[in-house]
């Protein structure tokens, strides 16, 4: 069961924010040292970190019929996931078991996994089905070349691909803290990857706050919305920060059963530690920070309409016009600032971040990445 608050509770909360002019407040402040952004010792820890965690790989809905299937570079391991004859989706380091290629790159539709160099093909179960030239491998037992599987778990409306063994007994206990966030009538309508000159934390931290609204977004969300006015929920080792637009007023009195927040109000899921999910008033943006180096993070987004809409045209042209905005407004005004930071990381006036009450979602986050690495290590 999910421990989040429901859509009437949380609208009553921004609600009372708003009449008292407070906002959700954490029990403590947090000290981050700014060696943890620089250093490659600790990169190394959070990339195998990553590995030992199930970590969501993309929306169900990329791999939307059988032999569908994405590859990209996660924590730095290729790896492939595609959706089998039998619907269940597998996950394979994508890597030919002959000398290593890569099988599959990008996204699309596949019968069989053909290796661009010497053409050795697997089935969608991973399986060695052809090569060319057999004779050439006399004593190669072809069943213990498959392609080499991770754990895979497909579940509210994501995969999670775990590569090597989970940390902790019941680590993936932790997915039944996560709410249902994306369901079957949401479709992909946009995948994008780039990358940035910043360390992966810088951008998952600003998707954490709302205390920036007004000096850094003073023009493209601050009328609309309201300077550090959140609430802010922690579920397992994940959040959920909300948004709340001026609008909201308008659900003063509007009774919990007729209540429809669309357009009122933002939720921004972290799924720890790496991926944001974000509703927002007609489309949801699924992005994943991979990092890359210390100073370079690889963005993985995908963009899908809302749920429970009845009109899909309708609501696929509303949802791009809506994608438009927040990535041409908002989207610029945080990466501005997230390369700012970054650029100010070796300064050298800061041995520590001070992230305070308001940034209660960004301590949480901290407090979780210290007592994973810590396991890590034992
Ligand atoms: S590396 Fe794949 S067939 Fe040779
Ligand atoms: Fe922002």
């Amino acid at each position: 069961m999910s421990q989040l608050l429901d859509d009437a509770a949380v609208v009553a909360r921004v609600l009372q924010h708003i009449d008292n002019a407070t906002t959700d407040l954490g029990e403590e402040t947090w000290l981050e040292p700014v060696e943890n952004y620089r250093s490659w010792e600790r990169f190394k820890a959070e990339l195998e970190l990553l590995k030992h965690l199930p970590v969501p790989f993309c929306p169900s809905a990329a791999l939307p019929e059988s032999g569908s299937y994405v590859a990209r570079a996660a924590a730095g391991t290729p790896i492939v996931a595609v959706r089998g004859e039998s619907g269940s989706v597998r996950a394979f380091r994508n890597a030919c078991r002959h000398r290593g290629m890569q099988v599959a790159q990008g996204s699309g539709t596949a019968k069989y996994f053909v290796c661009s160099y010497h053409g050795w093909t697997y089935r969608l179960d991973g399986g060695l089905h052809h090569i060319p030239h057999e004779d050439g491998f006399p004593d190669l037992d072809v069943s213990c070349h498959g392609l080499v599987p991770v754990q895979v778990t497909e579940r509210h409306g994501l995969i999670f691909v775990t590569q090597d063994e989970p940390i902790g007994e019941g680590a993936l206990d932790g997915l039944n803290d996560i709410p249902v966030l994306l369901d079957e009538s949401q479709r992909v309508f946009a995948a994008s990857e780039s990358e940035s000159e910043l360390n992966w934390k810088l951008n998952m931290e600003s998707t954490l706050e709302g205390y920036h609204i007004r000096t850094t977004h003073p023009e493209s969300f601050y009328p609309y919305g309201y300077d550090n006015l959140n609430v802010v929920e922690t579920f397992g080792r994940n959040s959920r920060i909300t948004f709340p637009f001026r609008r909201i007023e308008k659900l003063r009195n509007t009774p919990a059963d007729a209540l429809d927040v669309s357009g009122k109000l933002t939720y921004v899921y972290n799924l720890f530690p790496n991926v944001t999910i974000a509703v927002l008033s007609s489309h949801t943006v699924v992005s994943i920070s991979e990092p890359v180096s210390p100073t370079r993070t690889r963005f993985v987004s995908y963009r899908l309409n809302n749920r429970l809409e009845k009109d899909a045209v309708a609501d696929l042209e509303r949802a791009q016009r809506d994608a438009s905005f927040v990535a041409d407004a908002s989207g610029r005004e945080d990466a501005a600032a997230v390369s700012a930071i970054q650029a100010g990381l070796d300064s050298g006036a800061n041995d520590h971040f001070t992230f305070g009450r308001f940034e209660k979602a960004i301590v949480h986050f901290h407090q979780g990445l210290t007592e994973s690495l810590r396991r890590l290590d034992e």
